[in-house]
């Protein structure tokens, strides 16, 4: 890995088309949150060509983000928006059919979490969907080992870090007004939690 390329992103783009594809029918913006490489805005934005990707990190990571923009030269990838939850993320004034976030809540303090949730709430539009990536932990247990090690890892990095419980999730969700819409189980221990704006 490099800051232009993550393994993982390579392994788990296609399993998450599949899925951006079947619940973002009608959408045409999407924020992404966290977009890290810049790899799985340039992938999402080229399969759907539809859909406007604006993508977002935190400035220093910037550069691999601009890297894959401007190699793929799409009219519907946008160069990223300057965003860190906790720091800067009152500064989006516009509002979105889907916000996406990948391997993002388990880097964040779970405070920061809390604010990702309350950015959704705010961005979306009526119906739009959050859509969060990443492993969980379920009914506060770690589903498996390696999940476990992982946390217990990231712990160790900075302790701040780690799994977040879904059912945690699901309540700064709902002080959101946003609502469970969808869970799927993605390879590698890994689960794709939609939820969808409710009306005002
Ligand atoms: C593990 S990487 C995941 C990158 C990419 N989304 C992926 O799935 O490959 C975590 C990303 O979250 C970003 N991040 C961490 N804390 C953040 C914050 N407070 N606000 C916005 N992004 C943050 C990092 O800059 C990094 O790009």
């Amino acid at each position: 890995m490099d800051k232009y390329h993550a393994e993982s992103t390579r392994r788990n783009r296609n399993p998450i088309l599949e899925i951006l594809k079947k619940e973002i029918k009608g959408s045409k913006k999407i924020l992404e949150i966290g977009s890290g490489t810049g790899q799985h805005a340039a992938y999402f934005s080229k399969k759907m060509p539809h859909i406007l990707w604006q993508t977002s990190d935190r400035s220093i990571n910037h550069e691999p983000i601009n890297y894959w923009v401007k190699r793929y030269k799409l009219k519907n990838l946008l160069l990223p928006l300057d965003i860190e939850i906790g720091v800067n993320e009152k500064n989006i004034n516009d509002v979105f059919d889907c916000v996406f976030s990948s391997n993002t809540s388990h880097i964040m303090s779970l405070e920061n979490v809390k604010r990702l949730f309350v950015l959704a709430g705010k961005t979306l539009n009526k119906n739009g969907k959050f859509f969060l990536y990443g492993p969980f932990k379920i009914n506060f247990e770690f589903t498996t080992k390696s999940n476990e090690d992982f946390h217990e890892k990231l712990k160790t990095e900075r302790k701040l870090m780690g799994l977040r419980d879904i059912e945690e999730l699901d309540n700064y969700a709902i002080e959101n007004n946003m609502q469970n819409h969808a869970f799927y189980e993605m390879p590698a221990n890994n689960y794709l939690s939609i939820w969808k704006k409710m009306p005002a």
